[in-house]
This record gives structure tokens, sequence and C-alpha cells, in this order.
């Protein structure tokens, strides 16, 4: 029997890995620990964070910086607490079919390391150590400056002296810290170095398939500000009918929409920077970016194309109910998972975008023009949406959306361009041509 996959190639029956963060405070680690996480869990891989900050709140929720001074023996004594809290969580969410587990907390010592490594090596949990290693001061008080002075730590303190204390919160760990080193007698380990946010990387020792994935997602990622622009294309001839699939041109109001499209961009983008388009290899995606600038790069992506529905290519839902009427069923019982007779499933379509998310997070400003299903697996990737709820998510035409990744979200904004469009969501049972889309889909 051939060994089972998590449906992206992906062998999964097996592997447990604990990702464990390392490095001193206001690195990243959380950030990245968190991306790790989506990534992950988009492409259905159980994935968990275990916070070891979160698990010492509970016995010393504002502490000073001195609680972090290697001599404070209480302070030593509620860390180790906390830090084996964490693990004794995280083994127990293993044993309940758990894949990647990620320890985030500042594993900053070679001996918290090993006992780290020791522990998951006797449960039989693979280790990936990932650090994030940076010296640069103007990044470093920004982070303490973004998301430190807000962190519960802190709550309804002066944000100048919360920075002033957590500065002195880092020159605690900077007395005791060690870097993952050959030197150290580290060299047995498999782990990732990410120095100045990736500018230079070192890899040691990978292991296996998923491993690779991991450390190559985390190589690519990037914290310098943009946005990523969302659209569908404009009306469709199919839409009009209420047809699905096919390679349609669009309507003279989906025309219309291509021409406002370059107007919507340049409000929302606030400035003449210029963007990258991407489209499907579809003609009414391509027709729609036809009027942006010209200095804007188009790419057609394949992986951009429409969720292909095999043998209902080219018909109305009630003629899908027709002559399909237990596949029609099936795909309203499990909409992410139901897959066309020689077509695709959502999940198959989060697969084939696992490139596309690789590329967005190499790049900066990219506007992508696209498709109901395929946008609203990219979005369920940036927003989190679940795999249960978002094939049902509402996504209007003539609409762009606006997406700028912050430190531990993503914030969105929506541009109408005021051209009328029909509806092509379709509620669960209805057969209806054009349906309001209910509040919960939006
Ligand atoms: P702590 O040990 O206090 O929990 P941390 O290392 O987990 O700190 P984060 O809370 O993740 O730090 O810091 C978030 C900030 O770090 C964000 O503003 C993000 O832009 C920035 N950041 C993300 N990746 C990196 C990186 N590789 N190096 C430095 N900063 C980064
Ligand atoms: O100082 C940053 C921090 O995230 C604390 O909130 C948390 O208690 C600690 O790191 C966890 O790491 P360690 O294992 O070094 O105690």
């Amino acid at each position: 029997m051939p060994s089972r996959t998590n449906g992206v190639g992906v062998q999964v029956e097996e592997t447990k890995i604990c990702v464990v963060m390392v490095g001193l405070p206001a690195r990243g680690k959380s950030f990245i620990a968190q991306k790790a996480q989506r990534y992950l869990q988009w492409l259905s891989i159980r994935a968990q964070v275990f916070n070891v900050g979160n698990y010492r709140r509970n016995d010393a929720p504002h502490p000073t910086a001195d609680f972090f001074d290697m001599n404070n023996e209480e302070g030593e004594r509620k860390r180790r607490v906390a830090a084996e809290s964490a693990i004794a969580d995280m083994l127990a969410w293993f044993r309940s079919g758990g894949v990647v587990g990620i320890l985030d907390a500042t594993n900053s010592t070679k001996e918290r390391r090993k006992w780290v490594m020791d522990t998951c090596s006797s449960n039989g949990i693979e280790v990936l150590f990932v650090e994030s290693k940076c010296d640069d001061e103007d990044l470093i008080m920004a982070n303490i400056r973004d998301v430190k002075t807000t962190s519960p730590d802190y709550r309804g303190q002066d944000p100048e002296q919360a920075a002033s204390d957590f500065r002195n919160r880092i020159k605690m760990y900077e007395k005791v810290y060690q870097t993952i080193d050959e030197g150290n007698g580290e060299d047995e380990y498999t782990y990732l170095k990410l120095m100045d946010v990736s500018k230079q990387v070192i890899i040691n020792r990978i292991q296996d398939y998923l491993q690779s994935r991991i450390v190559y997602y985390l190589m690519n990622l990037h914290i310098r500000p943009r946005s990523i622009w969302l659209s569908r294309h404009g009306e469709s001839l199919y839409n009009l009918d209420g047809r699905i699939g096919g390679d349609a041109l669009i309507s003279s109001r989906g025309e219309a929409y291509a021409r406002k499209l370059p107007e919507l961009v340049r409000q929302s983008v606030g400035d003449d920077r210029p963007l990258t388009v991407w489209t499907s290899t579809l003609k009414r995606t391509i027709a729609t970016a036809r009027f942006l600038p010209s200095h804007y790069n188009q790419l057609q992506w394949k992986a951009l194309d429409e969720l292909d529905s095999g043998v209902c290519d080219g018909l109305t839902y009630q003629e899908i109910k027709d002559r399909y009427p237990e596949d029609f069923a099936a795909r309203d019982e499990d909409k992410y998972n139901y897959r066309y007779r020689g077509g695709e499933s959502y999940r198959d379509v989060v697969i084939r975008l696992e490139p596309v998310i690789m590329e967005l997070e190499r790049s900066e400003d990219i506007l992508i023009v696209t498709h109901q299903a395929v946008l609203r697996c990219i979005y369920a990737y940036f927003m989190k949406k679940d795999q249960a709820k978002s094939p049902w998510m509402n996504v209007p035409l003539h609409t762009l959306i606006k997406l700028t990744p912050r430190a531990y979200g993503t914030e969105e904004e929506r541009y109408e361009a005021k051209i009328p469009a029909v509806s092509t969501w379709r509620g669960k049972g209805s057969t209806a041509k054009h349906e309001n889309p209910t509040p919960e889909s939006l």
C-alpha cells in the first residue's frame, strides 16, 4: 500500500518535526513561527506554535528586565517551568497527530538547546533549529516599537518606559546567548540560520523533504513594506449566463471595469510606484489587465487559471444538478475536498498555487488578476481563513482588494469600481443563476 501523503506530495504519515526557534528577543522569532504555521496549515499539514512567553505569563504576567537575569533564581525557575509546560503540551499534541510543532522561545543557550534536543529525540521527534540573528540596531528598535511596547507584558505602561525595559531585557539575554555554531559542538544538529533577515543564510544537515520545504519557505521571507492587490477579471459572458469555467470574453460591463482598473489601482497604491501584474492564461484576466500602465511588468501564470471543473465545464449549476445530482450534493457536503470528475478540488488548487505563494513571499508589490476560486485560496493564505469556510466566501466582481502584511497579520482594504456586475456567489443547495450573498459569506 502506498504511504499516505497530505495531498501535497508531502509524506507526513510518520514525520514529526519540532521547529525550535533560537535568538535574542525582538529578532522576529514569533513572526517567523506564525508564518510557518500559517503556511503549513494552508497546505493541510498540522502545525502549531507553542509560545513559551504565553506560558511564562501565567506565572509572571508583567516582569521587568531583572526577571530575565540569569542570577535571578526565582525568574530562572519560572522560565524553566514555562518551557517545560510548553514542551509537555507540544508532546501531547504530537501524540494526537500533530506534524510540525513550533517551539517559540529564545532557546538562547547551548544547554537549553541540548535539553530540547534530547527531549524531542527520546520521543521520536526530529528537531530543526531556526535561528534569527540580527545586529541592526535600527531594525531592532523598530521591532521593539512596533510589537514589544504593545505586548501584554507592558499592558498599561508608557511606551518609552516599556521600550527601555525591553532593551534591558535584551541585555540580560546577551550575557548568556550562544549562537548555534559548529564550534559549540552543535554541528550534528539540523539547523537554519537566518542572518540580517536572510541576507545571509546557513543550512546544516537538512534531513528530509518536509524539513527542506520549511527551510525553503523561511529563506524566502522578507519584511520590506509592500502590498498585494487581488482582483477578479471583469464580468464575463459566462458570468452573465451563470455558466462555470470556460474561456469566455468579458462583457461590456467587464470591459468598463478593465478601463477603470488603472485608476482604481492608482488610488489604492497612493503613489506612482509601479506594480508587477500577474494574470492567468485565460482571456478574461488578460483582457482585464490590458489597460494597466505599459511600464508595469505583466506575467501569465497557468497556476492562476480557474479551478478546473472537468466534465462540468461550461454548465450552469442547475445543469450540473440535473446531470450529476450526486456530485452536486457531494460538493455541497465538502466543497474544499470535492474534486470535479476529470477536474480539480479546492485542495488541488491550493497545491498548484504553492509556487505562486512562494514567489509572492519573495516579491514586493504584486497585482494579481485571477478567478473566484483561485482568489479565495490566495486570500485564505493571507487572512488565515479555514478550509471549511474559504470556498464559500463572497468575492465580488469589480472590486480591488489590497492586502498589506503587518508584523502579526494582514491588513485588508477594498476598493469598489462601482460598475454593476452579476453576483457569481452561490449558497449551499442553491442553483440560482445570480444570488445575493448572505452576510456570513462576506
Ligand atoms: P521575543 O523573544 O521577545 O518573543 P521575537 O524574536 O519573537 O521576540 P517578534 O515578536 O517576532 O520577535 O518581532 C516581530 C518583528 O520582527 C516584526 O516587526 C518583524 O518585522 C520583525 N522581523 C521579522 N523577521 C525578522 C528577522 N529575520 N530579523 C529581524 N527582525 C525580523
Ligand atoms: O523575552 C522574550 C521571551 O519571549 C519571553 O516572553 C519568554 O518568557 C522567553 O522569551 C522565553 O524564552 P526562554 O526559553 O529563554 O525563557
